[in-house]
């Protein structure tokens, strides 16, 4: 056996054991893949990929895409992999850096098939916080009683990018936000996730900014609580990162946050692998309408 992968809990993570040389032997890929959708989050310790080996082994596993090209601080000359970093030299713009410390799923408000999965390698940590958070979003559904189930089964929600803003700048102004419009779609997607494989998980993150045809603070109260619900510790993985670690996860069944750091050098190496799974469209204008409307 050329790769072994160990549970970290239950029910959420796995650590790869693998030597660099064969991580994209043909094996080890399937194992991998297979890995991703068992423990939904994997980490290689210490394996210190440099960017060319990263972008390797994200083309081996599927095809990569860069969807943050539009958000400030990409660096679209390093051929797809983007710099997560609060360093004002690399990132003129934090907001989605910053946008980062609250639960998300990547690329819901991107009028795209919902990216597959994304690969994060630590090149420089904080000096305090910058722990990564993953939450099992199918462990998580699974967990909910047969009445719940029921009773979300086939709400449909709008994501923005204004709402993963919100907490970010309380009072944004109009140009910031004419520039959040430009940057992304307004998207609805299910609550509850259907995939091919039969598998169902909740979509939630900060972006859930209402449920369609429901009033908005009745809207929001439900999707606050089940992301309440969904970080509970026995769905989550949290990583504390060594320089050269590398951590994958799976983005159509996890959500993710990091712990606030304000260090500079913090700087993460990020590969996303393209999705096959379209599960929404772009909101109609009448249901984003309603997401302010509070009763
Ligand atoms: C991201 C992200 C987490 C981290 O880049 O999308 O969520 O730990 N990063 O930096
Ligand atoms: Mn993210």
């Amino acid at each position: 056996m050329s790769v072994t992968i160990e549970p970290i809990k239950p029910l959420i993570g796995g650590l790869v054991r693998v030597d660099k040389s064969r991580l994209c032997d043909p094996d080890v890929v399937e194992s991998v893949r297979a890995g991703l959708e068992d423990r939904g989050v994997l980490v290689f310790a210490e394996i210190g990929l440099k960017d060319e080996e990263q972008l390797a082994f994200t083309d081996r596993l599927g095809s990569r895409v860069n969807f943050t090209r539009q958000a400030p601080g990409s660096d679209v000359s390093a051929q797809d992999v983007y710099k997560v970093t609060l360093d004002k030299e690399l990132n003129n713009e934090p907001d989605y850096v910053l946008g980062t410390f609250f639960w998300h799923v990547d690329g819901v408000t991107m009028d795209m098939a919902v990216p597959k999965a994304t690969l994060l390698s630590a090149r420089s940590l904080a000096d305090r916080g910058g722990e990564t958070e993953f939450a099992n979003l199918i462990a998580a559904y699974e967990a909910l009683s047969a009445e719940e189930k029921q009773e979300i089964d086939s709400l449909r929600v709008v994501h923005t990018l204004e709402a993963s803003m919100r907490p970010v700048w309380g009072h944004p102004s109009s140009e910031r936000r004419e520039r959040w419009t430009r940057m992304a779609v307004p998207m609805e997607h299910p609550l509850v996730w259907k995939h091919p494989d039969g598998r169902k998980s909740l979509l939630l993150g900060t972006h859930a900014d209402g449920i369609v045809g429901w009033p908005a603070a009745h809207g929001r109260a439900l999707l606050w609580r089940l992301q309440q619900w969904a970080a509970q510790p026995d769905f989550v993985y949290r990583h504390s990162w060594r320089p050269g670690d590398l951590v994958m996860w799976n983005n159509e069944g996890l959500m993710h946050r990091v712990a606030p750091y304000t260090d500079g050098r913090r700087t993460m190496h990020r590969t996303t692998i393209a999705g096959r799974e379209k599960p929404g469209h772009r909101a109609r204008p009448e249901d984003l309408a309603r997401t302010l409307e509070p009763v």
